[in-house]
C-alpha cells in the first residue's frame, strides 16, 4: 500500500467522519483527540478560539463547556453563526492590537483556555510559512497577556522551523508545563505540531 495513498485515505476518513457527525471541519477531531489526552476543556469554562473559521473547534469547545460556559471565536473570515447564545464570533486579525483589546472586551471574565489553530495561507516555502506561523504564535501570546487567567491553558498550533526553539523557551518561561504533540488527525508529513501549555503566568 503506497504511503501517499495511506495518507489520503486517512484524510478522507476524518473528512467523512466530520461530515457524518455534523462538524464543520476535519480539524474538529484534532481538538477532540488533544482534549481527550490533555483534558483542556471542562464545563463552565470561558474559551477563546483564535483562527476559528469555519467553526469545527468552536463546536467541540461548546460541547465541552456546555450551557454555563462561554466561547469566543475570532478569524479573518466571517464564521457562520452557531445556534448557541454562549458562542460569539468576531471578525478580526489576531495580530492587530485592536483585535486583541476587543477580545478582552467581549469576554464575561478572563479566559480559562486559549486555543489557536490559526494558520497562514500556505505558500509552500517552508521558511516563509514558519515565519508567518511564529507571528501568529506571538499574537496568541499577546492575547494570553490580555485575556488569559493566571493558571490558564494554551493550545497552540505552529509550523516547525528555525525559530521554534526560541518560542518554546518563551512559553516555558510563561507557563509551568509545556508539551509538544501531534494529534493522529494531523497529516504526518506536515510541519504542524501543537503545543499544550498549562499554568500561565502573566508578563505584566
Ligand atoms: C486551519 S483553519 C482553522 C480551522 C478551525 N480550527 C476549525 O476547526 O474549523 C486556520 C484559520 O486561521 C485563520 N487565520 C489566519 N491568520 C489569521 C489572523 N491573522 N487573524 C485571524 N485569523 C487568522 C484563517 O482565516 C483560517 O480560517
Amino acid at each position: 500500500m503506497g504511503r501517499r495513498w495511506q495518507l489520503e485515505r486517512r484524510r478522507d476518513h476524518f473528512y467523512r467522519m466530520a461530515k457524518s457527525e455534523g462538524y464543520r471541519s476535519r480539524a474538529a477531531f484534532k481538538l477532540k483527540q488533544l482534549d481527550e489526552r490533555y483534558h483542556l476543556l471542562a464545563p463552565g469554562q470561558v474559551v477563546v478560539d483564535l483562527g476559528a473559521a469555519p467553526g469545527g473547534w468552536l463546536q467541540v469547545a461548546r460541547e465541552r463547556v456546555g450551557d454555563e460556559g462561554f466561547v469566543l471565536g475570532v478569524d479573518l473570515q466571517a464564521i457562520a453563526g452557531l445556534p448557541y447564545e454562549n458562542v460569539v464570533t468576531l471578525v478580526g486579525d489576531i495580530t492587530d492590537a485592536s483585535t486583541q483589546e476587543l477580545i478582552r472586551a467581549k469576554l464575561p471574565r478572563p479566559a480559562d483556555v486559549l486555543l489557536s489553530d490559526a494558520s497562514p495561507d500556505i505558500s509552500g516555502i517552508w521558511d516563509v510559512d514558519h515565519a508567518r506561523s511564529m507571528e501568529l504564535a506571538r499574537a496568541a501570546l499577546a492575547i494570553a497577556d490580555a485575556a488569559l487567567v493566571p493558571g490558564g491553558k494554551l493550545l497552540l498550533k505552529v509550523f516547525q522551523g528555525a525559530m521554534f526553539g526560541e518560542l518554546l523557551s518563551e512559553l516555558k518561561r510563561r507557563f509551568s508545563s509545556v508539551k509538544v504533540t501531534k494529534p493522529v488527525a494531523s497529516r504526518k508529513r506536515s510541519a504542524e505540531v501543537y503545543i499544550v501549555a498549562e499554568g500561565f503566568r502573566r508578563s505584566r
